[in-house]
């Protein structure tokens, strides 16, 4: 643990929110000159922006010929909401929730759409629910990488290729920084404003040649805002999938978009982005292991997320204090870190456990992880001297 002096070296960037997170490494505004601004998006420069940005996240993420890739409204929720409005009651449905974003679909299906049979399968902050009892006969709704708890599936092991079920991955904080194995996985959605450190606003939504299937062959029960409505005539709309979008996307978020994609693609792909976020977290961890007062919200290792890493002070003194005065310890180290200007946005999500949420994602600089540790270190002793005073 270190004393109450200030550390000497600073992070350069001390954004290490979670969403919106930071801006790729050299960007600034002249990046977005190239945009159509003032001009149709249905016009042929914003037609093409559109496809471009269809056709670099397909090559960036490996995404499959046969798979569609379409621009969306309303962020990674709306994408997971249209799939769910658009693809859910055929089957059962198995519902994997573990942190808040998962806990939120399974209020959608339950208490929205009021599935008969509906089936939840929840574990705690910190843990993965058992994805050995997953039913893949049924529908499997499922986030990736837990962003509040910073718990993530370690691979699509568990999902057989064979399935009956449709599966819908919420991906957003693992798109650009995980690997994932599309041909187990018929819905993909996610933001630009995460990995990529891109624009809110806009959601991706992927479909597996079988998710399509079942768009053009059911009809859901309820009714579907024209927002949510893939199909026409039974048919499913292919214009979405070529940049055609169902209302206007900002094409300022779609030139930052492409400059993100065009920026890991030139670092080298998804290969490099991984590399860059496990680097990160592996940074995070090595600081893990040799400091005391402070562990992984995510008990096992493997199920650790590289980009959203969610942190816990173990330190007995702070472990003892009612779950109020823990939050207001952490609370006071994330004001007092925001207030030096070393990091930005790094306490725990409202609804989880309190402690840090350390975004790890590419666009941020390992030397601004390393910079920021000592920090923490800085914070946690400064506060921890309050307890003394009061002791
Ligand atoms: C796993 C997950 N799902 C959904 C969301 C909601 O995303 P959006 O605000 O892009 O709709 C988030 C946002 O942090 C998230 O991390």
């Amino acid at each position: 643990m270190s004393n109450l002096h200030e550390p000497a070296t600073r992070p350069e960037n001390p954004r290490f929110s979670s969403g919106p997170c930071a801006k790729r490494p050299g960007w600034s505004p002249t990046a977005l000159d190239d945009a159509p601004l003032g001009r149709s998006h249905r016009a042929k420069p914003g037609k093409a922006k559109l496809a471009e940005a269809i056709d670099l996240t397909r090559a960036v993420l490996g995404v499959p010929d046969d798979y569609r890739i379409g621009i969306v409204p309303a962020s990674d929720t709306g994408a997971v909401e249209m799939a769910m409005w658009s693809l859910l009651g055929p089957r059962g449905v198995d519902l994997l929730a573990w942190e808040s974003f998962g806990a939120g679909w399974v209020t959608d299906a339950v208490k929205q759409l009021k599935l008969d049979d509906a089936r939840v399968l929840e574990a705690d902050y910190g843990k993965l629910p058992d994805l050995a009892t997953v039913d893949f006969s049924r529908d499997v709704i499922f986030t990736w990488n837990g962003t509040t708890s910073g718990v993530r599936v370690p691979n699509a092991d568990w999902i057989p290729a064979d399935r009956e079920g449709l599966t819908i991955c919420d991906a957003t904080s693992a798109a650009f920084a995980q690997s994932m194995d599309f041909s187990k996985l018929d819905v993909v959605t996610f933001s630009w404003q995460k990995v990529l450190g891109g624009e809110a606003a806009h959601g991706m939504l992927i479909l597996s040649p079988r998710a399509v299937e079942r768009l053009e062959s059911h009809t859901p029960a309820w009714p579907l805002p024209k927002v949510f409505r893939l199909t026409k005539g039974g048919k499913l709309i292919e214009g979405i999938f070529k940049g055609e979008t169902i209302n206007t996307p900002s094409m300022l978020c779609v030139e930052d978009y492409l400059d993100a994609l065009k920026w890991a693609r030139g670092i080298g792909g998804l290969d490099a982005l991984i590399a860059r976020a496990d680097a990160n977290a592996g940074a995070v961890a090595d600081w893990v292991a040799r400091t005391s007062w402070v562990g992984f919200l995510a008990e096992e290792p493997a199920t650790r997320s590289n980009t959203s890493v969610c942190l816990k002070i173990v330190d007995e003194r702070v472990a003892s204090l009612d779950p109020a005065a823990q939050a207001a310890f952490a609370k006071a180290m994330a004001n007092a870190l925001d207030q030096a200007g070393v990091a930005y946005d790094i306490g725990a999500y409202r609804d989880a456990p309190s402690g840090f949420r350390i975004w790890c994602g590419a666009t941020v600089e390992t030397s601004d992880i390393e910079a920021l540790l000592p920090w923490l270190d800085w914070a946690f002793a400064k506060q921890a001297a309050t307890l003394e005073e009061a002791a």
